[in-house]
């Protein structure tokens, strides 16, 4: 297994073997036509492609295209924030999968994981999520990252405000799972 590689474990989930690489300028539209997707939409602020470009060349975000399946085909997208942060806290600031439930989005997870954590020495990384995504929320919780709290009316939505979750994973916690065999190795 190379390092940006993972295949889920389970036997129903062979299918779901994922890489990560760069996104690159022309991957754009790709990436904001899944943003705006109404399926994805309800749980994400999306970006103007301007914000995706920008994202792509500045050193303290890693922007990749999600690669999964047989011929390792674009199947999302996930953004890191804070890579060259003092205080080494990353931030998972998106992560977005086409096609829900196929086990890309916990095996994209746990390379983003190994990427923050191995690569670019993160000591936490944390993200947010609305509260009623719930398939987000069961991913992360049975990934390990523990919540910390809720910002309370954090965003703007038709009809009223949402409050957002923060969750997190400190490196501890990141060994730790490692050496029970539930992360990627080193
Ligand atoms: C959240 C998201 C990234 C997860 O990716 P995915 O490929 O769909 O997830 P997986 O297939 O790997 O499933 C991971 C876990 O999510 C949970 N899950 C999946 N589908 C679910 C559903 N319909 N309802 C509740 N939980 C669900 C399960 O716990 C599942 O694990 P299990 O099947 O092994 O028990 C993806 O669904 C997505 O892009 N959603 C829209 C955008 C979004 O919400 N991004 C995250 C913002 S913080």
């Amino acid at each position: 297994m190379t390092a940006a590689n993972f295949a889920a474990s389970k036997p129903d989930r062979t299918r779901s073997r994922v890489r990560l690489r760069p996104t690159m300028s022309s991957d754009l539209e790709y990436v904001v036509s899944l943003e705006r997707d109404p399926d994805n939409l309800a749980f994400i602020t999306p970006w103007e492609r301007t914000q995706h470009d920008a994202a792509i060349r500045f050193p303290d975000f890693r922007h990749f295209i999600v690669e999964g399946g047989e011929g390792l085909d674009a199947v999302g997208f996930l953004i890191l924030i804070g890579c060259r942060s003092h205080d080494q806290s990353l931030e998972l600031e998106r992560m977005v999968i086409q096609t829900k439930g196929s086990g890309f989005g916990r095996a994209a997870l746990r390379v983003a994981k190994k990427v923050a954590f191995d690569d670019l020495g993160a000591h936490r990384l944390w993200l947010d999520l609305k509260t009623r995504n719930t398939r987000a929320k069961a991913l992360y919780d049975s990934e390990g990252f523990v919540v910390e709290g809720q910002l309370r009316d954090a965003v703007k939505v038709a009809g009223g405000f949402e409050s957002l979750i923060v969750m997190s994973m400190l490196r501890p916690e990141f060994t730790g799972r490692r050496s029970l065999g539930l992360e990627l190795p080193e």
